[in-house]
């Protein structure tokens, strides 16, 4: 695996691939790789010719510096598990690189997907960020396929509204979010948690999988749901940002879950603010006692595309 730090070694590595007729994967990354990344590199090697790894802790998408200064930097280790994983460049450019001085572009999306939720607890400014070196990325890599993961649901749901608003000729796949065998999902920023802090971060998980067994056992009151979560995040001392439950491709606040629904959370935990989420799916309506097999109930409302 090569190292590159300029777009022109960049492209020179990809033009090379598109010569002999290859596809490129793009694997957008901050660094401090864990195994949720690692399983985005190999689904790109599988699935692509060479697959580029992009390391680059962005200014622009952080409204808080303290959380940039302390952002994890672990270069050496990142190299060597992008190139196990697959990689065949690990891109990894310094600020002046991306933002030359007397930069002053910006890629903005408008509207509820990037002014809730994260949006409205970072600050719209972080998805500009996130938008605009996302299509920095696109365009210095030319990239047929993306890899994101579902953890930051809101940050797939931005990237796939910002392909198809500016037609970026690149296909969006998304991989699962992996979670430790105690339920905790894999962040770069949980290496900054002490064992105090991560013992009390187990109760995200556990509240995410208290909401979804309420509604197994029929509740679907969103706001029901939502106080379970905030009861169990209580219990250990945390307080979330935000608990909501929305429509999972409009991020519109959802009352109840009778079609499937993301319940997606933010909260502070020690140094850093982690986020998760979890799409609740209902149970299927049981049948009509005499209606032919498949007939929905009557008040059942089509699941949405
Ligand atoms: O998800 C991340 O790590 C970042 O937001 C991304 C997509 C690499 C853009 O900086």
């Amino acid at each position: 695996m090569k190292i590159v730090r300029t777009v022109a070694e960049l492209r020179e590595h990809v033009r090379a691939v598109r010569r002999a007729g290859g596809t490129v994967g793009l694997v957008p990354t901050m660094g401090a790789l864990h195994r949720g990344h690692v399983s985005l590199i190999a689904a790109s090697a599988q699935r692509t010719d060479s697959t580029v790894v992009s390391l680059f802790v962005n200014p622009r998408q952080f409204g808080d510096l303290g959380d940039l200064a302390g952002y994890p930097r672990t270069e050496e280790a990142d190299a060597a598990k992008a190139a196990a994983a697959g990689a065949h460049v690990l891109f990894a450019p310094g600020v002046d690189e991306v933002y030359p001085d007397g930069y002053t572009a910006e890629v903005r999306l408008s509207g509820p997907l990037t002014e809730t939720l994260e949006g409205a607890h970072r600050g719209p400014e972080h998805f500009h960020g996130v938008t605009t070196v996302v299509t920095k990325l696109f365009n210095m890599v030319g990239p047929d396929v993306a890899f994101f993961g579902a953890k930051d649901a809101q940050q797939v749901l931005v990237v796939r509204r910002l392909v198809r608003d500016l037609n970026l000729p690149v296909e969006i796949v998304v991989g699962e979010t992996i979670r430790e065998d105690d339920g905790l999902a894999l962040s770069s920023r949980n290496v900054r948690l002490s064992p105090t802090d991560r013992a009390q971060a187990l109760a995200i998980p556990r509240a995410l999988e208290a909401a979804t067994a309420e509604l197994a056992a029929g509740e679907t009151d969103a706001e029901v749901l939502t106080a379970t979560v905030r009861r169990v995040l209580s219990r250990a001392a945390l307080l979330p940002e935000y608990v909501a439950v929305v429509d999972p491709d409009t991020l519109q606040p959802r009352t109840t879950v009778d079609v499937p629904s993301l319940l997606a959370l933010a909260v502070p935990v020690g140094p850093v603010r982690l986020i998760d989420n979890v799409v609740l799916v209902p149970a299927p309506q049981p049948a009509l006692a005499g209606a032919p097999a498949g007939a929905a109930a009557p008040d059942a409302t089509p699941e949405e595309g």
